[in-house]
């Protein structure tokens, strides 16, 4: 099987195994203010990431690596609702065009068709500097997401199986590309252990990528025959993974993604300390299913919910959101437990 073929079995088996919603976000409350002393016209939705300024709190996050003309097209789809709605976007990752020069416009598409958005460039933590250097300026990236998938690696046939030294490439790149490197997880979470050592080598963010969303163990299992599938429940939810990796930071901003589906997931990831959120299999089949126009009208839609929602909790701000109150319940207060975080 090619590259090709196997990105777009991903994005098949993407849509077909859907999100799980195990993410524990519904652990989460907020506490009803009947004062809260706001108004509609008051609120921004605007958020930064270190100096990078988003329209809005949220972005569509790494979805579409070189699957020849196909994912050239959702590429191009998906960077021209990033324009329209003024949001970042994360390509897939980059290497197949590393390789293989033939798929370089499957990424340059999307600086085309939004020239002044901000784009964040992918590849995996094996990437050298030189091709990281090249995958930035492919787009002309303002950030490099750097992707940690070694559940998925070890479910892939065809998958990696070395994983030692990714920690100290990751410091070269920091270190030596002149664009921030944000590093994600692709659903299976940081935890605090893992968030220490990203912070302790400078990245200027960190992107948990939790559990409870797409999953890429069930996807892989769908492409193998003998199954891996303890794997299938692998991982650290969203919540859990937020508020382990906000637990120990200082002055790393994060990231939260992995299945948030709407604006109350995106609000609570706020709430918990996020800076911004990213979505991606909830867009996909948004754009798969009812195409490019329906997709903009859902992210309308998620920014009027966004500002209904911070409305009701009296936050004009995402920073006077970050203070509102939350009740943990469930199997997320009684993992935070275990795990001794207050
Ligand atoms: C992904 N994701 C991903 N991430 C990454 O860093 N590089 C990549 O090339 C890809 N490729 C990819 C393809 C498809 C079809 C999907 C659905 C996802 C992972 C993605 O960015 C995200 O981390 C996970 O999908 C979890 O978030 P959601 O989908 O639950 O919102």
């Amino acid at each position: 099987m090619t590259r090709a073929e196997r990105k777009l079995d991903h994005i098949k088996h993407a849509l077909s195994t859907g999100q799980s919603r195990q993410t524990w976000l519904d652990d989460i409350r907020f506490v009803h203010q009947a004062l809260p002393n706001s108004n509609w016209e008051s609120v921004s939705l605007q958020t930064h990431l270190g100096e990078l300024v988003f329209g809005s709190p949220f972005f569509i996050n790494a979805m579409t690596g070189g699957g020849g003309a196909k994912t050239a097209e959702l590429n191009s789809q998906l960077a021209r609702i990033s324009r329209e709605m003024n949001i970042p976007m994360a390509v897939g990752s980059q290497m197949a065009a590393l390789k293989n020069p033939e798929e370089i416009s499957t990424y340059s598409t999307v600086r085309k068709e939004n020239p002044k958005g901000v784009i964040f460039a992918n590849l995996g933590s094996e990437a050298t500097v030189d091709q990281a250097k090249r995958a930035v300026d492919m787009l002309e990236a303002d950030a490099i997401q750097i992707h940690l998938n070694v559940i998925q690696e070890l479910t892939m046939p065809e998958g990696d199986r070395e994983f030692s030294g990714a920690l100290s490439r990751i410091e070269t790149l920091v270190n030596e590309l002149n664009v921030p490197v944000i590093v994600k997880e692709t659903g299976f979470g940081i935890s605090r252990e893992t968030a220490i050592k990203l912070q302790e080598i400078n990245v200027a963010a960190i992107d948990v990528g939790g559990f409870g969303g797409t999953n890429f163990a069930a996807i892989e299992n769908e492409r193998r025959q003998r199954k891996l599938s303890y794997f299938n429940e692998w991982g650290i939810p969203t919540a859990a993974a937020l508020i382990e990796t906000t637990s120990v930071m200082s002055t790393t901003p994060v990231i939260a993604s992995g299945g948030i589906q709407h604006a109350l997931d995106i609000v609570k990831c706020l709430a918990l300390g996020a800076s911004a959120v990213g979505l991606a299999g909830v867009l996909l089949k948004k754009l798969v299913e009812d195409g490019e126009e329906a997709t903009i009208q859902e992210i309308m839609r998620i920014n009027e919910d966004l500002t209904m929602l911070m409305v009701s909790l009296g936050a004009n701000s995402i920073e006077e959101l970050q203070r509102s109150p939350l009740i943990i319940s469930g199997e997320l207060f009684h993992y935070l437990s275990l795990r001794g975080i207050d």
